[in-house]
């Protein structure tokens, strides 16, 4: 979690790297600073809060052309200004910013506590700006000393470090990401690249392994040994415009009307002659699969599950496993197992360990992720991406529903290539209603109730959401969207499920919000009429011409459409509904207590 910057070039430095951390806040909100170098001393400037307090704590912007940032999701220690990064030794020489988790930070402190290095803060990365201290003084280079620290390190990091009285940044990574943005006149390191987007599309996406040395005119990047090391550079094709808020008062209500382009730039060129196809996966490219493993947590899974009942249905052996608890549910590997990670940010720890259990044991590997040159990318066999563009609100929606499309596609193209395996037989019929599919979510988007709805509800005391075959993983994602971002008590559940215990929970006070495809759904309307008769409201979501519109108290209605889209659909009424509700509990929306969009620890 976290999100780091650090910037070095012509012109000051704390103005792009406070925008810069803006832009990274969707990885945490605890607490952020900015240290600043200017050849007299390191100024150091944090607090506990989000940019927004940091900046209302500035009287004037610190002076210099270089210098770090932070923002901070807590892993060790409460989010209070102590524990803010950046850190600095004794001295105040060394200031760092790290992101990841130092596990060996315990035993480090107690030796350099033993040396008579004293400590500020609760966190294990503080032990860093100290151990570059201690080597600089033994061995007398920086450049050494840095290599030195980062060679001590046991856990995952990625560091940007300033010294005192040097023109120059320091980085590191191991297990976390860092990107180099490289402009004219200056240098950027980011934990992702909306942060400097607006000064540079060029980048280099580091490894884990590398050290890197910026100059105002120069970079390099070498291994940990000081081999030097060549990197590409990479031109990502995200527009800035799609990193700020535009004319929306929060991010999520814009990324869910971005949801049109998105899926066009989602289906683009992936339907070709009647098939799916994907760029670098040729035919025969999955021959030899007999087990699809998805492998993917919260709103990932969701659209997981979206997919794996399509390649069920295709007669492909899937399994659908919440990657926190692959090791205990993940059964039978080998070679012949595909494990596909369903990962927005190719960050997730969880989804990143399930990965690597799985190729450890033999499986291949295919990652289906929106960030290009992410740890999932990166260390799987093969990847795709979704092509969402960037998303910052905390809660996933249009990658929610770029990825169910891409897994759609995807299972089509699995189940073509596997000898026993049947595409489905409609899918040119599926195919031309996926091309309608961004005019149908514009449609919805035009003609929502949901607000009205929300404001009818809000103030409910429990809110449920049930839905059979594809609606049952809109139904779990309604409800996670709902509770995520209105804090109110939300459930899931497959319909035939809800008399199994939870109708127990069912009052006049607590709206069942059913969700329905147009296929086999006469659970979710038998179940549905149940809940109804014990005093709940029920609000159909759904096509126009089906029985449960008729005995519903309410109605959020799509498009007809072909059943495989529906539940799409009916998905963005619910994102809808969830954000109103939200708003008009006076939440925060975008960055929802306790939690970060990228969860890089286990
Ligand atoms: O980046 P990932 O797709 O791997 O993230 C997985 C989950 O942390 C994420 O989907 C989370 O559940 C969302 N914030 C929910 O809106």
């Amino acid at each position: 979690m976290c999100g780091i910057i650090a910037r070095i070039g012509q012109g000051e430095a704390a103005d792009t790297l406070l925008s810069g951390l803006e832009n990274l806040e969707y990885r945490g909100y605890d607490s952020a600073g900015i240290a600043v170098q200017n050849g007299s001393g390191v100024k150091v400037h944090k607090c506990s809060g989000e940019v927004a307090d940091l900046k209302s704590t500035l009287d004037s912007r610190p002076h210099g052309n270089m210098g770090i940032g932070h923002t901070r999701w807590s892993t060790h220690g409460p989010p209070t200004d102590e524990n803010a990064h950046p850190h600095t030794d004794m001295a105040r020489n060394v200031a760092v910013v790290h992101n990841g988790v130092i596990d060996n930070y315990d035993e480090l402190r107690a030796d350099l506590q033993a040396k008579g290095h004293e400590f500020e803060s609760d966190t294990d990365t503080e032990v860093i700006p100290h151990l570059i201290a201690e080597y600089r003084e033994t061995i007398g280079d920086t450049e050494a000393a840095v290599r030195r620290a980062v060679e001590t390190l046991e856990g995952s990091y990625a560091i940007a470090a300033i010294v005192d009285g040097e023109e120059r940044v320091y980085a590191a990574r191991k297990g976390s990401p860092l990107v180099l943005g490289l402009d004219d006149e200056e240098w950027f390191l980011a934990s992702d690249v909306p942060a400097f987007l607006d000064h540079t599309e060029d980048v280099i996406y580091l490894e884990d392994g590398d050290l890197v040395v910026l100059d105002p005119d120069a970079y390099r990047i070498t291994d940990l040994a000081g081999n030097p090391v060549e990197r590409p550079v990479d031109t990502v094709d995200w527009d800035p415009e799609d990193a700020g808020k535009g004319e929306y008062d929060h991010y999520m209500l814009k990324e869910i009307h971005t949801q049109p382009t998105a899926l066009s730039n989602a289906i683009e060129g992936r339907i070709d002659d009647g098939d799916a196809a994907f760029e670098d996966l040729s035919d025969g490219a999955f021959a030899d699969v007999d087990t699809v493993q998805f492998v993917a947590c919260g709103t990932s899974y969701h659209a997981a599950m979206y997919g794996g009942q399509l390649l069920r249905t295709a007669g492909v052996r899937t399994e659908v496993l919440r990657a926190s608890e692959y090791d205990v549910t993940s059964g039978p590997v080998d070679e012949n197992t595909l494990v596909v990670a369903v990962t927005q940010s190719g960050e997730t720890a969880d989804t990143l360990d399930a990965v690597r259990e799985a190729t450890s044991r033999g499986a291949r590997s295919l990652a289906v992720t929106n960030v290009v040159g992410s740890t999932a990318a990166r260390e799987a066999d093969d990847a795709i991406y979704i092509r969402a563009g960037p998303e910052v609100g905390v809660a996933a929606t249009k990658t929610y529903s770029s990825q169910a499309v891409t897994l759609a596609l995807l299972t089509q193209r699995i189940a073509a290539d596997i000898p026993d395996a049947t595409p489905a037989a409609d899918r040119e019929a599926m195919f031309d209603a996926l091309a309608d599919l961004p005019r149908h979510v514009e449609t919805v988007l035009e003609t929502t109730d949901a607000e009205a709805l929300a404001r009818e509800y809000f103030d409910s005391e429990s809110y449920f959401f049930i839905g059979n075959g594809f609606g049952h993983s809109v139904a779990l994602e309604g409800a996670l969207k709902f509770k995520e971002i209105t804090y109110e008590h939300a459930e899931g559940f497959a319909s035939g499920e809800l008399k199994h215990g939870p109708l127990a929970l069912v009052t006049e006070e607590s709206p069942v919000f059913a969700v329905y495809t147009g296929g086999d759904d006469e659970k979710t309307k038998t179940n549905a009429i149940e809940a109804q008769s014990r005093g709940a409201p029920i609000v159909a979501v759904g096509p126009e011409d089906h029985p449960l519109v008729d005995v519903a108290d309410a109605h959020l209605s799509v498009p007809d459409t072909h059943p495989v889209w529906a539940g799409l659909l009916a998905n963005v009424q619910l994102q809808l509904l969830s954000y109103h509700a939200a708003k008009l509990l006076d939440r925060p929306i975008d960055k929802p207590r306790n939690l970060a969009k990228s969860v890089t620890v286990e």
